[in-house]
């Protein structure tokens, strides 16, 4: 029997703690003061060299003098705060290109319930690099900007009054990460996320994969398994599902998993037009904790995508993770609410969170809401393929992605990357992360977002991106009439690929100023936006029958770094069908009609 997933480690071997909305919180989110430090002065001396971890002179370190002539030239005051969660780069015009180290801390007080219980410290994301200190002691270091993570703070290192808790946050990009040097959208720095204090008790339960297993095993079988820590073999757990009057109780095994499969006749599977989420109970002698999971199955039979055994049209549009009114990352429950119901607005069915794991609250809520989820690590054009820490840094981020959300519902795709230029080595790096994702998670369908590689044969244009040997779906992002061509240049143009597989357009689009309005055949008007869609939409139409949906690029304007016309762009990507004031553009109500067209027969 396959169980589903394998525990990932995440950075410094802290396992990642699983639901914490539902565990015993306190939250450190709220003002934390900073140092600005371009020149690493925090963490190299002026010689260079990486200070000591008791040097005086390290921003990890006290900054209050021992005396009147204690020499200090690093502090944290009340003058110099950021808000966390939140970009740096939205709150003071300072840092709106910042790129570099920003040191943050944070003055707590914290008693423990019970002496014998553990304390962590758990980050939603942190862009890109943080490296953690508390009380002048390194905890951990993390790499990845979407990703979450924690780290115990034990006993020796914690405090109950004043604890000094610094992190080093550091958005330089580099050729050797993931994403890589260059991307489409805004670097943005900073604790962009929540930050909690987790206390657990000694025996916990720290993770847990429960889904439907697919339906080529069995139908409504829940399968998965239970991890506690710091438990003994044959330790009881139970897990129960009070709505189905479903209660199992289960053995730990040696390495403290418990394996669950079991049939759930009565289950009403999760659905778009009936979400359904079943409270699910974990509880151990000294833990419990509950979570609302839905069951639903996908799976691609032939050419179609099957949800719950019915095929299913994807109406989706691909989204950034930011608010276009005030250019900064989305975070709260309110930028979920927002986000998602433009989504419903524009008659989605479907969104791709693009290009990157966004916030948890955005997952949580597609599960409520009843919206598919495609969910993307930031594999994203030229990363360095050759190089194996650099597979071994984008395995890290999959993993983390799908350790985080592998209990959400409206998760059916799991993305490798985007927009990876073909070649030998690419296919192989791509390969054995798609490899990673299925292993990780056999539940879901595993894509990428593949350029348009096509050859051309009689009047088709054949996609052909040998990556499409491995997918499940075969995604791509063709921009026809925006780079390259006209709008005209859809009325003779047709798609489709040898692969006997799916075919889904990951992204088309083009950009429009909100509210600048001009003929037709005026670039960056609304008019030109809207002619745009009117003629893909036609050519939409003529797809061939395993054309199974779209994710047009995108649902709103955002920061591009890259985008810099002084006239149209001024440092935003503004293909959104929302403006940066939140305002549908003429084009929104195209690809409405269009998939209030489609919810009618698809
Ligand atoms: C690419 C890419 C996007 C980018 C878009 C564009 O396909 O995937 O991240 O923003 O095209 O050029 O606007």
């Amino acid at each position: 029997m396959v169980v589903l997933g394998l525990m990932q480690l995440a950075a410094n071997g802290a396992d990642l703690l699983t639901n914490i909305p539902a565990r015993k919180v306190t939250s450190l989110n709220g003002k934390w003061q900073y140092i600005i430090d371009i020149y690493e002065t925090g963490f190299y001396d002026y010689r260079y060299k990486e200070r000591a971890e008791n040097d005086p002179e390290a921003y990890w370190n006290t900054d209050v003098p021992a005396h009147s002539l204690d020499r200090k030239e690093h502090g944290y005051n009340d003058t110099y705060t950021l808000n966390v969660p939140g970009d740096w780069n939205s709150q003071a015009d300072k840092f709106l290109y910042y790129e570099g180290t920003v040191w943050y801390k944070k003055s707590f007080d914290y008693q423990k319930s019970s002496k014998s219980n553990k304390l962590y410290l758990h980050f939603g994301a942190v862009s890109y690099r943080a490296d953690v200190y508390i009380n002048g002691k390194k905890l951990g270091m993390h790499k990845g900007s979407f990703s979450p993570f924690n780290f115990e703070i034990t006993d020796s290192l914690l405090k109950e009054k004043d604890n000094f808790l610094v992190v080093k946050v550091d958005n330089r990009r580099y050729a050797n990460e993931i994403p890589t040097l260059n991307t489409d959208w805004w670097n943005y720095g900073g604790i962009i996320r929540d930050v909690s204090l987790v206390e657990l008790p000694n025996t916990f339960i720290s993770n847990y994969f429960v889904q439907l297993a697919k339906p080529n095993v069995a139908t409504n079988l829940i399968r998965g398994w239970i991890d506690v820590k710091n438990a003994a073999l044959d330790d009881e757990v139970t897990i129960e599902i009070p709505e189905l009057k479903i209660t199992k109780k289960l053995r730990l095994n040696s390495e403290g998993r418990a394996i669950i499969n079991f049939n759930a006749p009565k289950l009403i599977k999760w659905s778009l037009t009936n979400p359904k989420l079943y409270q699910v109970n974990i509880t151990t002698a000294s833990d419990k904790i509950s979570e609302k999971i839905g069951f639903r199955n996908i799976e691609v039979q032939g050419e179609k995508i099957l949800l719950n055994g019915e095929s299913v049209f994807l109406r989706g549009i691909s989204v950034h993770a930011e608010i276009p009114e005030e250019g900064r990352r989305a975070h709260t429950q309110k930028d979920a609410e927002k986000l998602l119901g433009w989504a419903r607005e524009l008659g989605c069915n479907m969104v791709r969170l693009a290009h990157y794991p966004h916030d948890e609250k955005m997952t949580r809520l597609a599960d409520s809401l009843g919206l598919l989820v495609w969910s993307e690590i930031p594999v994203y054009w030229t990363i360095d393929f050759k190089s194996e820490e650099v597979l071994s840094k984008a395995k890290t981020q999959l993993d983390e992605m799908i350790d985080r959300d592998k209990n959400r519902a409206s998760i059916i795709i799991w993305s490798v990357g985007n927009e990876t230029p073909v070649s030998e080595v690419r296919t192989r790096f791509m390969k054995s992360l798609l490899d990673e994702a299925r292993k990780m998670d056999p539940t879901r369908l595993v894509s990428a977002a593949l350029e348009v590689n096509y050859h051309s044969e009689e009047n088709m244009r054949w996609i052909d991106d040998p990556l499409g040997e491995y997918v499940d779906i075969v995604s791509f992002n063709q921009y026809l009439g925006w780079y390259g061509g006209t709008p005209e240049s859809c009325r003779t143009a047709n798609w489709g690929t040898h692969y006997k597989k799916p075919l889904f357009i990951s992204e088309t689009g083009a950009e429009a100023v909100g509210g600048y309005h001009a003929k037709t055949n005026q670039l960056w008007s609304e008019e030109f936006q809207e002619w745009f869609y009117k003629e893909q939409v036609a050519m939409l139409k003529r797809m061939p029958s395993n054309f199974v949906g779209i994710s047009p690029w995108l649902l709103a304007d955002f920061r591009s770094p890259r985008r810099n016309n002084p006239v149209y762009q001024q440092g935003w990507n503004n293909k959104g069908l929302y403006d940066q004031q939140g305002r549908k553009k003429k084009a929104f109500y195209v690809l409405k009609a269009y998939y209030d067209e489609l919810s009618k027969t698809k």
